[in-house]
Protein backbone atom coordinates (compact mmCIF):
# COMPACT_ATOMS: atom_id res chain seq x y z
CA UNK A 1 0.00 0.00 0.00
CA UNK A 2 2.44 2.16 0.93
CA UNK A 3 4.18 1.51 -2.72
CA UNK A 4 0.79 2.37 -4.20
CA UNK A 5 0.34 5.57 -1.95
CA UNK A 6 3.60 7.34 -3.32
CA UNK A 7 3.10 6.75 -6.42
CA UNK A 8 -0.22 8.23 -5.84
CA UNK A 9 1.48 10.92 -4.35
CA UNK A 10 4.07 11.33 -7.23
CA UNK A 11 1.50 11.88 -9.88
CA UNK A 12 -0.65 13.96 -8.28
CA UNK A 13 2.95 16.54 -7.88
CA UNK A 14 2.97 15.83 -11.29
CA UNK A 15 -0.69 16.97 -12.00
CA UNK A 16 -0.08 19.63 -9.61
CA UNK A 17 2.88 21.07 -11.95
CA UNK A 18 5.98 23.11 -10.94
CA UNK A 19 3.50 26.19 -9.68
CA UNK A 20 1.98 24.39 -7.63
CA UNK A 21 4.31 22.05 -5.97
CA UNK A 22 5.59 22.73 -3.00
CA UNK A 23 9.81 23.83 -3.53
CA UNK A 24 10.69 20.52 -1.75
CA UNK A 25 8.13 18.41 -3.76
CA UNK A 26 6.98 15.31 -2.25
CA UNK A 27 9.30 15.54 0.19
CA UNK A 28 7.88 16.45 3.72
CA UNK A 29 9.82 16.41 6.50
CA UNK A 30 10.05 19.34 8.72
CA UNK A 31 13.71 19.92 7.86
CA UNK A 32 12.87 19.43 3.90
CA UNK A 33 11.15 22.45 4.28
CA UNK A 34 13.10 24.61 5.99
CA UNK A 35 16.19 23.83 3.50
CA UNK A 36 13.94 24.74 0.73
CA UNK A 37 12.20 27.71 2.12
CA UNK A 38 15.18 29.50 2.83
CA UNK A 39 16.77 30.17 -0.16
CA UNK A 40 13.94 30.29 -2.80
CA UNK A 41 10.87 33.04 -2.75
CA UNK A 42 8.97 31.12 -0.28
CA UNK A 43 6.64 33.93 2.16
CA UNK A 44 6.99 36.60 -0.75
CA UNK A 45 3.06 36.13 -2.03
CA UNK A 46 1.10 37.10 0.63
CA UNK A 47 -2.11 34.90 0.84
CA UNK A 48 -4.92 35.42 4.22
CA UNK A 49 -7.19 32.44 4.45
CA UNK A 50 -9.33 34.38 6.48
CA UNK A 51 -10.38 37.07 3.66
CA UNK A 52 -11.13 34.06 0.97
CA UNK A 53 -12.26 30.52 3.54
CA UNK A 54 -13.71 33.05 6.15
CA UNK A 55 -15.21 35.96 4.86
CA UNK A 56 -15.71 35.28 1.12
CA UNK A 57 -16.59 31.62 2.15
CA UNK A 58 -14.51 29.61 -0.37
CA UNK A 59 -14.44 26.37 0.11
CA UNK A 60 -11.45 24.31 0.74
CA UNK A 61 -11.89 21.98 -2.08
CA UNK A 62 -11.63 24.70 -4.88
CA UNK A 63 -7.91 25.65 -3.96
CA UNK A 64 -7.04 22.45 -2.21
CA UNK A 65 -8.75 20.26 -5.11
CA UNK A 66 -6.82 16.68 -4.34
CA UNK A 67 -7.53 16.26 -0.91
CA UNK A 68 -10.27 13.98 -1.19
CA UNK A 69 -8.92 12.48 -3.96
CA UNK A 70 -5.15 11.74 -3.32
CA UNK A 71 -3.07 11.49 -0.70
CA UNK A 72 -1.85 15.42 -0.92
CA UNK A 73 -4.27 18.23 -0.33
CA UNK A 74 -2.50 20.09 -3.26
CA UNK A 75 -2.35 23.70 -3.19
CA UNK A 76 -3.42 26.04 -5.79
CA UNK A 77 -1.28 27.64 -9.01
CA UNK A 78 -1.47 31.46 -9.96
CA UNK A 79 -3.80 30.64 -12.29
CA UNK A 80 -6.30 29.69 -9.81
CA UNK A 81 -5.80 33.01 -8.06
CA UNK A 82 -5.86 34.85 -11.17
CA UNK A 83 -9.10 34.14 -11.94
CA UNK A 84 -10.14 36.53 -9.61
CA UNK A 85 -7.42 38.84 -8.94
CA UNK A 86 -7.06 39.70 -12.77
CA UNK A 87 -10.31 41.24 -11.68
CA UNK A 88 -9.61 42.40 -8.01
CA UNK A 89 -6.65 44.23 -9.12
CA UNK A 90 -6.75 46.80 -5.75
CA UNK A 91 -8.17 47.42 -1.91
CA UNK A 92 -9.01 51.13 -2.04
CA UNK A 93 -9.81 51.43 1.54
CA UNK A 94 -5.75 49.05 2.14
CA UNK A 95 -3.36 50.25 -0.13
CA UNK A 96 -1.51 47.98 1.76
CA UNK A 97 -3.65 44.62 0.88
CA UNK A 98 -3.18 46.37 -2.71
CA UNK A 99 0.33 45.99 -2.59
CA UNK A 100 0.27 42.54 -1.69
CA UNK A 101 -1.94 41.88 -4.29
CA UNK A 102 0.60 43.58 -6.52
CA UNK A 103 3.37 41.39 -5.67
CA UNK A 104 1.37 38.28 -6.39
CA UNK A 105 0.48 39.72 -10.22
CA UNK A 106 3.91 41.23 -10.91
CA UNK A 107 5.33 37.59 -10.52
CA UNK A 108 2.78 35.68 -12.54
CA UNK A 109 3.14 38.57 -15.33
CA UNK A 110 6.67 37.59 -14.68
CA UNK A 111 5.97 33.91 -15.39
CA UNK A 112 7.38 33.05 -11.68
CA UNK A 113 5.67 30.69 -9.83
CA UNK A 114 4.41 30.97 -6.43
CA UNK A 115 5.40 29.71 -3.61
CA UNK A 116 4.94 29.47 0.27
CA UNK A 117 6.81 27.95 3.13
CA UNK A 118 5.37 24.84 4.15
CA UNK A 119 3.39 24.65 7.33
CA UNK A 120 2.43 21.09 8.07
CA UNK A 121 4.57 17.90 7.98
CA UNK A 122 4.53 14.58 8.76
CA UNK A 123 8.51 12.79 8.69
CA UNK A 124 9.14 10.46 5.15
CA UNK A 125 8.85 7.65 6.62
CA UNK A 126 5.00 8.04 7.71
CA UNK A 127 2.37 7.03 5.34
CA UNK A 128 -0.85 9.39 5.53
CA UNK A 129 -3.18 10.38 2.69
CA UNK A 130 -6.25 12.90 2.93
CA UNK A 131 -8.53 11.21 0.46
CA UNK A 132 -8.84 8.22 2.80
CA UNK A 133 -9.45 10.64 6.28
CA UNK A 134 -11.77 12.58 4.37
CA UNK A 135 -14.37 9.65 3.35
CA UNK A 136 -13.99 8.59 6.84
CA UNK A 137 -15.54 12.28 6.99
CA UNK A 138 -13.07 13.92 9.53
CA UNK A 139 -13.13 17.57 8.70
CA UNK A 140 -10.19 19.82 8.06
CA UNK A 141 -10.24 21.40 11.63
CA UNK A 142 -9.66 18.13 13.13
CA UNK A 143 -6.35 18.18 11.75
CA UNK A 144 -5.51 21.48 10.66
CA UNK A 145 -7.39 23.58 13.38
CA UNK A 146 -9.73 26.46 12.17
CA UNK A 147 -8.25 27.27 9.11
CA UNK A 148 -10.50 30.03 7.92
CA UNK A 149 -10.09 32.50 11.11
CA UNK A 150 -6.43 32.95 10.17
CA UNK A 151 -4.86 34.97 8.35
CA UNK A 152 -1.22 32.89 8.23
CA UNK A 153 -2.16 29.40 8.53
CA UNK A 154 -0.41 27.60 11.81
CA UNK A 155 0.02 24.87 13.27
CA UNK A 156 -1.27 24.84 16.81
CA UNK A 157 0.08 21.27 18.03
CA UNK A 158 2.60 19.07 16.05
CA UNK A 159 1.70 15.54 14.39
CA UNK A 160 3.17 13.30 16.97
CA UNK A 161 2.65 9.76 16.73
CA UNK A 162 0.66 9.94 20.14
CA UNK A 163 -2.12 12.34 18.16
CA UNK A 164 -2.74 9.80 15.53
CA UNK A 165 -3.17 7.31 17.70
CA UNK A 166 -5.22 8.79 20.45
CA UNK A 167 -7.41 9.70 17.38
CA UNK A 168 -7.27 6.56 15.91
CA UNK A 169 -8.46 4.33 19.42
CA UNK A 170 -11.59 7.14 19.17
CA UNK A 171 -12.28 6.05 16.06
CA UNK A 172 -11.58 3.02 16.24
CA UNK A 173 -9.01 3.14 12.88
CA UNK A 174 -5.95 1.31 12.36
CA UNK A 175 -3.07 1.01 14.93
CA UNK A 176 -0.97 -1.71 13.35
CA UNK A 177 2.62 -0.22 13.22
CA UNK A 178 2.77 -1.02 9.46
CA UNK A 179 -0.62 0.92 8.50
CA UNK A 180 1.44 4.35 9.22
CA UNK A 181 5.27 3.09 8.97
CA UNK A 182 6.54 2.33 5.78
C1 LIG B 1 -8.36 30.68 -2.59
C2 LIG B 1 -7.63 29.46 -2.34
C3 LIG B 1 -7.67 28.77 -0.99
C4 LIG B 1 -8.78 28.39 -0.24
C5 LIG B 1 -10.24 28.63 -0.55
C6 LIG B 1 -8.27 27.68 0.91
N1 LIG B 1 -6.90 27.64 0.86
FE1 LIG B 1 -5.68 26.71 2.18
N2 LIG B 1 -4.04 27.43 1.19
C7 LIG B 1 -4.08 28.21 0.06
C8 LIG B 1 -2.74 28.68 -0.25
C9 LIG B 1 -2.34 29.59 -1.40
C10 LIG B 1 -1.89 28.14 0.74
C11 LIG B 1 -0.39 28.35 0.89
C12 LIG B 1 -0.13 29.64 1.61
C13 LIG B 1 -0.40 29.55 3.08
O1 LIG B 1 0.18 28.68 3.75
O2 LIG B 1 -1.24 30.34 3.57
C14 LIG B 1 -2.74 27.36 1.63
C15 LIG B 1 -2.27 26.63 2.73
C16 LIG B 1 -3.08 25.84 3.55
C17 LIG B 1 -2.60 25.00 4.62
C18 LIG B 1 -1.16 24.85 5.05
C19 LIG B 1 -0.44 23.90 4.14
C20 LIG B 1 0.94 23.63 4.61
O3 LIG B 1 1.84 24.34 4.20
O4 LIG B 1 1.13 22.71 5.40
C21 LIG B 1 -3.69 24.39 5.17
C22 LIG B 1 -3.68 23.41 6.32
C23 LIG B 1 -4.84 24.86 4.45
N3 LIG B 1 -4.44 25.73 3.47
C24 LIG B 1 -6.13 24.48 4.74
C25 LIG B 1 -7.27 25.08 4.19
C26 LIG B 1 -8.61 24.87 4.69
C27 LIG B 1 -8.97 23.95 5.83
C28 LIG B 1 -9.43 25.62 3.91
C29 LIG B 1 -10.96 25.80 4.04
C30 LIG B 1 -11.39 26.28 5.37
C31 LIG B 1 -8.60 26.31 2.92
N4 LIG B 1 -7.29 25.96 3.14
C32 LIG B 1 -9.06 27.13 1.90
C33 LIG B 1 -5.19 28.50 -0.69
C34 LIG B 1 -6.50 28.30 -0.28
C1 LIG C 1 -12.91 33.70 -5.72
C2 LIG C 1 -12.07 34.84 -5.94
C3 LIG C 1 -10.65 34.88 -5.40
C4 LIG C 1 -9.65 33.94 -5.57
C5 LIG C 1 -9.72 32.62 -6.32
C6 LIG C 1 -8.48 34.47 -4.92
N1 LIG C 1 -8.75 35.68 -4.36
FE1 LIG C 1 -7.46 36.86 -3.29
N2 LIG C 1 -8.96 38.16 -2.90
C7 LIG C 1 -10.24 38.10 -3.41
C8 LIG C 1 -11.01 39.21 -2.90
C9 LIG C 1 -12.47 39.52 -3.24
C10 LIG C 1 -10.14 39.96 -2.07
C11 LIG C 1 -10.46 41.21 -1.26
C12 LIG C 1 -10.06 42.46 -1.99
C13 LIG C 1 -10.35 43.63 -1.12
O1 LIG C 1 -9.86 43.64 0.02
O2 LIG C 1 -11.05 44.53 -1.55
C14 LIG C 1 -8.86 39.27 -2.10
C15 LIG C 1 -7.71 39.73 -1.45
C16 LIG C 1 -6.45 39.24 -1.65
C17 LIG C 1 -5.21 39.85 -1.17
C18 LIG C 1 -5.11 41.15 -0.39
C19 LIG C 1 -5.71 40.99 0.99
C20 LIG C 1 -4.78 40.45 2.01
O3 LIG C 1 -5.25 40.25 3.13
O4 LIG C 1 -3.59 40.22 1.74
C21 LIG C 1 -4.18 39.04 -1.58
C22 LIG C 1 -2.70 39.25 -1.35
C23 LIG C 1 -4.77 37.91 -2.28
N3 LIG C 1 -6.13 38.07 -2.32
C24 LIG C 1 -4.05 36.85 -2.79
C25 LIG C 1 -4.63 35.74 -3.43
C26 LIG C 1 -3.88 34.57 -3.86
C27 LIG C 1 -2.38 34.39 -3.68
C28 LIG C 1 -4.77 33.73 -4.44
C29 LIG C 1 -4.52 32.36 -5.04
C30 LIG C 1 -3.94 31.38 -4.12
C31 LIG C 1 -6.09 34.37 -4.37
N4 LIG C 1 -5.95 35.58 -3.74
C32 LIG C 1 -7.25 33.82 -4.87
C33 LIG C 1 -10.73 37.13 -4.25
C34 LIG C 1 -10.07 35.97 -4.64
C1 LIG D 1 -6.50 13.36 9.72
C2 LIG D 1 -5.81 14.61 9.71
C3 LIG D 1 -5.99 15.55 8.53
C4 LIG D 1 -7.16 15.96 7.92
C5 LIG D 1 -8.57 15.55 8.23
C6 LIG D 1 -6.75 16.91 6.90
N1 LIG D 1 -5.41 17.04 6.89
FE1 LIG D 1 -4.31 18.25 5.68
N2 LIG D 1 -2.57 17.46 6.42
C7 LIG D 1 -2.51 16.53 7.43
C8 LIG D 1 -1.12 16.09 7.62
C9 LIG D 1 -0.63 15.05 8.60
C10 LIG D 1 -0.36 16.82 6.67
C11 LIG D 1 1.12 16.68 6.39
C12 LIG D 1 1.24 15.59 5.35
C13 LIG D 1 2.63 15.33 4.87
O1 LIG D 1 3.61 15.80 5.44
O2 LIG D 1 2.74 14.63 3.84
C14 LIG D 1 -1.30 17.69 5.94
C15 LIG D 1 -0.96 18.56 4.93
C16 LIG D 1 -1.85 19.43 4.28
C17 LIG D 1 -1.50 20.42 3.29
C18 LIG D 1 -0.11 20.68 2.74
C19 LIG D 1 0.45 19.56 1.97
C20 LIG D 1 -0.46 18.91 0.97
O3 LIG D 1 -0.95 17.82 1.27
O4 LIG D 1 -0.70 19.45 -0.10
C21 LIG D 1 -2.66 21.06 2.91
C22 LIG D 1 -2.79 22.16 1.88
C23 LIG D 1 -3.74 20.46 3.67
N3 LIG D 1 -3.20 19.47 4.49
C24 LIG D 1 -5.06 20.83 3.56
C25 LIG D 1 -6.13 20.12 4.11
C26 LIG D 1 -7.53 20.39 3.83
C27 LIG D 1 -8.06 21.50 2.93
C28 LIG D 1 -8.26 19.46 4.53
C29 LIG D 1 -9.77 19.24 4.53
C30 LIG D 1 -10.38 19.14 3.21
C31 LIG D 1 -7.32 18.63 5.25
N4 LIG D 1 -6.03 19.05 4.96
C32 LIG D 1 -7.65 17.57 6.09
C33 LIG D 1 -3.56 16.06 8.18
C34 LIG D 1 -4.89 16.23 7.87
C1 LIG E 1 -9.06 13.26 14.03
C2 LIG E 1 -8.94 11.84 13.77
C3 LIG E 1 -7.70 11.30 13.08
C4 LIG E 1 -6.41 11.75 13.15
C5 LIG E 1 -5.84 12.92 13.95
C6 LIG E 1 -5.63 10.88 12.32
N1 LIG E 1 -6.41 9.92 11.74
FE1 LIG E 1 -5.80 8.47 10.45
N2 LIG E 1 -7.69 7.79 10.29
C7 LIG E 1 -8.80 8.32 10.94
C8 LIG E 1 -10.00 7.63 10.50
C9 LIG E 1 -11.41 7.89 10.98
C10 LIG E 1 -9.56 6.67 9.55
C11 LIG E 1 -10.42 5.74 8.68
C12 LIG E 1 -10.74 4.45 9.29
C13 LIG E 1 -11.56 3.62 8.31
O1 LIG E 1 -11.75 4.04 7.16
O2 LIG E 1 -11.98 2.56 8.73
C14 LIG E 1 -8.12 6.79 9.45
C15 LIG E 1 -7.32 5.99 8.63
C16 LIG E 1 -5.96 6.09 8.52
C17 LIG E 1 -5.11 5.20 7.76
C18 LIG E 1 -5.60 3.95 7.00
C19 LIG E 1 -5.50 2.80 7.94
C20 LIG E 1 -5.85 1.50 7.27
O3 LIG E 1 -6.97 1.01 7.54
O4 LIG E 1 -5.05 1.00 6.51
C21 LIG E 1 -3.83 5.64 7.89
C22 LIG E 1 -2.57 5.06 7.26
C23 LIG E 1 -3.86 6.80 8.74
N3 LIG E 1 -5.17 7.04 9.11
C24 LIG E 1 -2.74 7.52 9.14
C25 LIG E 1 -2.77 8.61 10.01
C26 LIG E 1 -1.60 9.32 10.46
C27 LIG E 1 -0.17 9.01 10.03
C28 LIG E 1 -2.04 10.29 11.31
C29 LIG E 1 -1.23 11.33 12.05
C30 LIG E 1 -0.29 12.12 11.24
C31 LIG E 1 -3.48 10.18 11.38
N4 LIG E 1 -3.88 9.14 10.60
C32 LIG E 1 -4.25 11.01 12.15
C33 LIG E 1 -8.79 9.36 11.83
C34 LIG E 1 -7.69 10.13 12.18
C1 LIG F 1 -1.75 6.16 13.11
C2 LIG F 1 -0.40 6.22 12.66
C3 LIG F 1 0.71 5.51 13.40
C4 LIG F 1 0.69 4.22 13.90
C5 LIG F 1 -0.45 3.21 13.84
C6 LIG F 1 1.98 3.99 14.48
N1 LIG F 1 2.77 5.12 14.34
FE1 LIG F 1 4.70 5.31 14.99
N2 LIG F 1 4.74 7.27 14.29
C7 LIG F 1 3.68 7.89 13.67
C8 LIG F 1 4.08 9.25 13.36
C9 LIG F 1 3.22 10.32 12.67
C10 LIG F 1 5.41 9.40 13.81
C11 LIG F 1 6.29 10.63 13.64
C12 LIG F 1 5.97 11.68 14.65
C13 LIG F 1 6.53 11.34 15.97
O1 LIG F 1 7.73 10.99 16.06
O2 LIG F 1 5.76 11.40 16.97
C14 LIG F 1 5.80 8.14 14.41
C15 LIG F 1 7.03 7.88 15.00
C16 LIG F 1 7.41 6.66 15.52
C17 LIG F 1 8.71 6.38 16.09
C18 LIG F 1 9.84 7.39 16.21
C19 LIG F 1 10.67 7.27 14.97
C20 LIG F 1 11.74 8.33 14.87
O3 LIG F 1 12.78 8.02 14.26
O4 LIG F 1 11.54 9.44 15.33
C21 LIG F 1 8.72 5.06 16.47
C22 LIG F 1 9.88 4.29 17.08
C23 LIG F 1 7.41 4.52 16.16
N3 LIG F 1 6.65 5.51 15.60
C24 LIG F 1 7.03 3.20 16.38
C25 LIG F 1 5.76 2.70 16.17
C26 LIG F 1 5.32 1.34 16.52
C27 LIG F 1 6.24 0.27 17.10
C28 LIG F 1 4.01 1.22 16.15
C29 LIG F 1 3.07 0.03 16.34
C30 LIG F 1 2.94 -0.42 17.72
C31 LIG F 1 3.62 2.52 15.59
N4 LIG F 1 4.70 3.37 15.63
C32 LIG F 1 2.36 2.80 15.09
C33 LIG F 1 2.46 7.34 13.37
C34 LIG F 1 2.03 6.06 13.70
Amino acid sequence: MSGKGLALAVAALALLGPSAARPEGSAASPAAAEGAAAPGPAGEVAFDHQVHAGQFKMPCLDCHVYADKSPVAGLPSGRKCLGCHKFVKEDKEHPENTARIKVMLDRLDAGQPLRWVRVFAVPDFIYFSHRMHLAAKVDCRECHGDVATESVVRQDRPFTMGRCLKCHEERRASRECLACHK
